[in-house]
């Protein structure tokens, strides 16, 4: 009918019922299959299917929850302390504080607990480092404290301080992240809190150039600078991270991985934050490159001053970078100390284990052991302390009593481990000498290489 209706003319001839029925139904039967499309992916993508459980499991676990597109919603939080607090730690130079902080996926018995009752303080200036295996909750602690994990991802409990004191016209003062509203949000994040992420080429747009993507970012974040200005500018950053300011004209899979890193963490300080996020920045590139851009890295924040949560599973490579490293596993933090006492004088014998994984370059040739097992289903953790099925010096008190993470000895490191409450003989292996401890509880400067 449409064909015989164009073959006489009829829409010139203002004949429309002979051409607008069938039209209306080709139409009407492109929408149904198109539906029918996005029925059938929303059932078997996983990714969308999770989607409408957890808003169904929400209803179903009687959570009332309202969310907004692009930021993880909180369900349970601290108290909000007065605009301009002081950092609740005691830490007078915290620039980030997260107390008590725990995020699920999925509500209700479905609830996979991925971070449980987590507290870290980021110093102005340090270099934080947060170790563990794969899927210890590393990545989602870190999204979800910027509010940026996806759905089915939940805050359930906990306090998130961002104290900024910002380089030019950002927001000043103690914010509230958990209970800071979309415009606050977006005020914050990149511009004062930037995120690299493992996976440059996922980050990256593919389908612009490296340059487009630069004056995106300062178009939205500095409108004051002219077309000229904002592309003088993406030259430099590049220039700061090693890459020559030609690669601006560049598609993102025209780059090696280790440029298009290189370009990430470019874009992560082009606004001048005052903390970085690095969620395993170098894992996916080879030990050479990896070096290359850590000592940039490095020299940048001495020359910038930003703080840096570095989040990565090789504790041999934290120990040349972070002042400071805290080990998680199950979701829990486990052991915290100046980096150079965790590598050397480990307390807790999952840190050991992790140690344990990395042949050292130097000295004798000793057998590898790792850790036995599997890291556990975080859905039904075993009862007591997590680690107790891998534990080679587990106690029956371990497996009926979870230990708290509590200061060592009155020393500024800390520990969840019942072998170091003084109750019991600690293991030689557990008990090695502290070399911050000896040399007055300030970190020891750990010269580049030494570790490996
Ligand atoms: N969308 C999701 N739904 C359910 N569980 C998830 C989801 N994403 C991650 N997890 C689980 O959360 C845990 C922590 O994951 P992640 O934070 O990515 O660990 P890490 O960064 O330490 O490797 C893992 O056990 C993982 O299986
Ligand atoms: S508390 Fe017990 S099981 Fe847990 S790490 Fe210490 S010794 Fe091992
Ligand atoms: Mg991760």
């Amino acid at each position: 009918m449409l064909r015989e209706g164009f073959a006489n003319n009829a829409i010139r001839g203002g004949w429309w019922w002979w051409w607008a029925p069938p039209g209306i139904c080709v139409a009407l039967l492109g929408t149904g299959l198109a539906l029918l499309n996005f029925g059938i992916d929303e059932f078997i993508n996983p990714r969308l299917r999770n989607v409408g459980l957890s808003q169904r499991g929400a209803r179903k676990a009687g959570i009332s929850l309202s969310t907004t597109l692009g930021i993880t919603p909180v369900l349970g939080r601290r108290q909000a302390p007065p605009v301009g607090a002081t950092p609740t730690s005691g830490v007078t130079d915290a620039v980030l504080e997260i107390h008590g902080f725990s995020v699920d996926y999925g509500y209700g018995e479905e609830a996979v607990h991925a971070v449980a009752d987590c507290n870290l303080v980021l110093r102005r200036g340090q270099v934080l480092g947060l170790a563990g295996e794969s899927g210890s909750g590393k990545t989602t602690l870190a999204l979800a404290a910027l509010r940026l994990l996806r759905t089915p991802g939940v805050i359930t409990a906990g306090e998130v301080l961002f104290h900024s004191q910002p380089n030019g016209e950002g927001p000043a003062g103690t914010i509230d992240l958990l209970s800071a509203g979309p415009e606050q949000l977006r005020a914050v994040r990149w511009s004062e809190i930037s995120v690299v992420l493992q996976s440059a080429l996922n980050a990256l747009n593919p389908v612009i150039t490296v340059g487009a993507q630069f004056d995106d970012l300062l178009r939205a974040h500095r409108p004051q600078l002219s077309g000229s200005q904002r592309w003088q500018r993406s030259g430099e950053l590049l220039d700061m991270v090693g890459m020559n300011a030609d690669r601006l004209r560049s598609y993102p899979h025209e780059l090696s991985g280790g440029m298009r890193q290189r370009a990430m963490i470019a874009m992560a300080l082009a606004l001048e934050p005052q903390v970085m996020i690095l969620d395993e920045p170098t894992t996916a590139l080879d030990v050479v490159t990896q070096r290359e851009i850590l000592e940039e890295l490095m020299g940048l924040r001495d020359r910038l001053g930003f703080a840096a949560l570095f989040i990565t599973h090789d504790l041999s490579l934290l120990v040349e970078l972070a002042d400071e490293i805290a080990v998680m596993y199950a979701g829990r933090l486990l052991e915290r100390a100046p980096a150079a006492s965790l590598f050397h004088a480990p307390r807790l014998p999952y840190t050991h284990g992790l140690l344990n994984c990395f042949p050292p370059m130097h000295g004798r040739r000793l057998p590898m052991a790792g850790i036995p097992g599997s890291p556990p289903d975080l859905r039904d953790l075993p009862s007591g302390c997590p680690f107790h099925p891998r534990c080679a010096w587990a106690m029956p008190r371990c497996r009926q009593e979870a230990p708290p993470l509590a200061p060592l000895n009155g020393s500024s490191r800390e520990v969840a481990c019942w072998l170091q409450t003084g109750d019991v003989p600690v293991p030689a292996e557990l008990a090695r000498p502290d070399p911050v401890a000896r040399s007055s509880e300030r970190p020891a400067a750990v010269k580049p290489g030494s570790a490996l």
